[in-house]
């Protein structure tokens, strides 16, 4: 089956018949995402696909199938068991946004007939399964599926396998308690090693195994999974908690008697006068979420009070005092088009899956890590696999699993190197990580060779050979290293007295070059020239560079939330060497933008901002007149130097366009694209007379 778009969800509900297929659709969607199958779309396109239906019938109140499964606890598609459940589990109707929130405060109030004044509990939305648990006299009796919410099944094999939900408790209380049970993001990979050794498939994403793993009465092996509780209920009469208590007295009673509630989870569960509050801490647990060690899709904001909850009463699917503010999903599904190795500065080759872009909680996502060859082929990964691929926040994306009922026939394995992809020689197969047999010395030259060019360190003379010479006596590991090379060593890798004083001088002047150069010969990838310099001008030193997460990350013109969280972990990774550097007296500063060179600020001693103070410059063709000659990364340097940013494509943010006559005559898609949104077009005559004084 094919994956929805967000855009073909909303077209498909075009008349009776598109209705009906959605239907039809939605129904094989909501089985595999309430039961134990491969899911044939990911929660966005679920939702959306959902949603559209429900808009449809909402128009066409007359049309609405007698079966629709929006009208039906869990879209009607749990498998329904033969166990009642002493009350209904219901479900949770769900808002997308604050006007959502807002929305329902107003139902809320409407139901109430006034302000609710019990005040609100907020608490993060577990993304498993839902159970009942039935403890009497402080044994754990029963565990029941949610099923259609009047009847479940009993899955009570898994009894003394779930964190957080005890066998017995220290008290012989009697109750029944209700929560979600999941893998959380450890369990997972260590149920799908598990599985792998047990030649079963991996699980998608841990709330397909957790479904999956309640319903499996006869695996040869047993997996852990984690509890919270969101609520109790009395069971054979006995009272649990005294009448009237609020959901947070609830939850308290539940943890007090042994059994794990929300309110114990790092997002934990917090009891706020107002709605605004509410959605503040709805904001706050978003923030948290990437941090957690389980997947939360939402926050559930509930009406703490037992007589307001009472009033508000429920509908036939959910309570009306409660909902789920749900969280933009962080899990896609995408096409697994290549693996492309990488040998790091240590040698070591490090698989990145290169993915059909999908949008992920507002980013796109091209590439995700892939740990090792044992870790691709315990995923059982192959090229053109449909995959499920996870980000949150400032997290590096990862491939969590394949779909593997939607692997195209004859989908290859994904290949594994038979040679090191940088040198071509041997690999080193003795740990899970694999090496190039040459270790350091396989991608260590060329990086060494590039932090010495011209545009970075510029220490004149060190070329190719006696950067290789210098690697093989072992005097260089590391860029740091050429700092701290004496100059008998330089000699001795160059052959000759004079060429290694030259290259000393050489060292010794290349400490002082400005930070952005400095940071440029450390090589991160992603963080070439122009991307230096602005990362240099951006956060002026090397310990702001090195403090900066993602998000800090993103401020830096150019830096989106796919490369921001990269940069972060290759800064962090080159810990060592920059702390070498910085010991060696490198410089780790960028000197100030100069100063225009007259004007009253100038005479007034204050810093002028440059000619191009908060302007975006784009470049396009072969510079004329003063400019001539110039590449493209010295223009951008002399944008940079006149207090502007180079950019590389022309949008609505774009200053500037410096455009070269174009050759014949006709103008660039670039000229166009400016003509298109008002953008001043410069010539680059008219450009080196605004930066002329920058001009060196
Ligand atoms: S309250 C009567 N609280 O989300 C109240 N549900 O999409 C019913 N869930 O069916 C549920 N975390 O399985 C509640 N903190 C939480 C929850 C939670 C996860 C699940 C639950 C529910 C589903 C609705």
């Amino acid at each position: 089956m094919k994956t929805l778009s967000a855009d073909e969800a909303l077209s498909v509900m075009s008349g009776r018949t598109a209705y009906e297929a959605a239907l039809g659709r939605l129904r094989e969607a909501s089985r595999a995402y309430y039961g134990d199958g491969d899911s044939p779309m990911d929660d966005a396109s679920y939702d959306l696909l959902r949603l559209s239906v429900l808009a449809w019938e909402q128009a066409h109140p007359d049309e609405v199938a007698q079966d629709s499964p929006t009208g039906l606890v869990a879209d009607g598609a749990a498998p329904a068991g033969d166990v009642a459940h002493t009350t209904q589990l219901l479900s949770l109707d769900n808002v997308f946004d604050p006007a959502g929130l807002t929305a329902w405060g107003a139902s809320l109030r409407r139901r109430l007939g006034q302000e609710p004044v019990g005040g609100f509990t907020v608490e993060p939305k577990m993304d498993g399964a839902a159970v009942a648990a039935r403890y009497r006299a402080g044994r754990l009796e029963r565990i029941i599926t949610r099923g259609n919410g009047t009847h479940g099944e009993d899955v009570s094999h898994v009894i003394g396998t779930i964190e957080g939900l005890p066998e017995t408790l220290p008290v012989p209380a009697t109750f029944e308690v209700r929560g979600e049970v999941l893998f959380t993001q450890q369990q997972f990979e260590t149920a799908n090693e598990v599985r792998a050794a047990h030649g079963a498939p991996v699980f998608a994403n841990p709330r397909n195994g957790t479904a999956g793993t309640l319903r499996a009465k006869d695996r040869p092996y047993r997996l852990a999974m984690t509890f919270w509780a969101y609520g109790a209920v009395e069971l054979d009469g006995v009272a649990f908690v005294p009448a009237g208590a609020t959901h947070a007295e609830v939850l308290a009673a539940v943890a007090e008697a042994g059994v794990q509630t929300t309110a114990g989870t790092p997002a934990g569960l917090h009891v706020v006068a107002t709605l605004a509050e509410a959605q503040q801490k709805v904001d706050e647990m978003a923030a948290l979420r990437p941090g957690l060690p389980f997947g939360i899709d939402g926050v559930v904001i509930k009406a703490n009070d037992a007589a307001e909850q009472a009033a508000a009463g429920f509908g036939s699917r959910f309570p009306h005092w409660a909902i789920a503010f749900k969280l933009p999903a962080v899990e896609r599904q995408t096409v697994l088009k290549d693996v492309v190795w990488e040998v790091g500065r240590t040698g070591v080759l490090a698989p990145t899956a290169i993915l059909e872009p999908v949008d992920i909680d507002g980013s796109t996502v091209t590439r995700a890590t892939l740990h090792n060859p044992a870790d691709i082929r315990r995923r059982d990964l192959h090229l053109g696999d449909t995959v499920t691929v996870y980000k949150a926040g400032d997290i590096i994306p990862r491939v969590q699993a394949a779909v593997i009922a939607r692997r195209p026939a004859g989908a290859p394995e994904v290949p594994l190197p038979t040679a090191c992809p940088n040198c071509g020689g041997e690999i080193n197969k003795e740990q899970e990580r694999w090496r190039c047999a040459k270790g350091s010395a396989c991608a260590l030259p060329a990086l060494i060779e590039y932090a010495a060019g011209r545009d970075m360190l510029d220490i004149d003379g060190l070329g190719k050979t006696y950067v290789r010479a210098l690697i093989e006596a072992g005097a260089v590991t590391d860029v740091a290293d050429l700092f701290t090379l004496t100059e008998e060593q330089l000699t001795a890798a160059s052959g000759s007295a004079k060429r290694g004083a030259k290259l000393a001088e050489q060292i010794a002047a290349a400490k002082s070059r400005p930070l952005s150069r400095v940071f440029c010969a450390l090589g991160v990838l992603g963080t070439g020239r122009s991307m230096s310099r602005r990362i240099a001008a951006h956060f002026g030193t090397m310990d702001a560079i090195r403090q900066a997460d993602a998000e800090a990350m993103q401020e830096v013109e150019g830096i989106g939330g796919e490369k921001a969280p990269v940069i972060v972990e290759r800064v962090a990774a080159l810990a060592p060497v920059i702390e070498k550097l910085a010991g060696a007296g490198v410089n780790m500063t960028e000197p100030q933008q100069p100063q225009q060179p007259s004007g009253p600020q100038a005479a007034a001693g204050e810093t002028a901002p440059g000619p191009l103070a908060d302007a975006t410059v784009v470049v396009t063709g072969k510079m004329s007149g003063p400019l001539e000659g110039l590449g493209r990364s010295e223009m951008n340097a002399v944008i940079e130097k006149a207090g502007g940013r180079a950019g590389s494509s022309v949008s609505s943010r774009t200053t500037y366009l410096v455009c070269a006559a174009s050759p014949s005559g006709k103008p660039s898609s670039k000229a166009l694209k400016a003509a298109e949104l008002g953008v001043t077009v410069l010539t680059p005559e008219a450009f080196a007379e605004l930066v002329t004084d920058y001009l060196t």
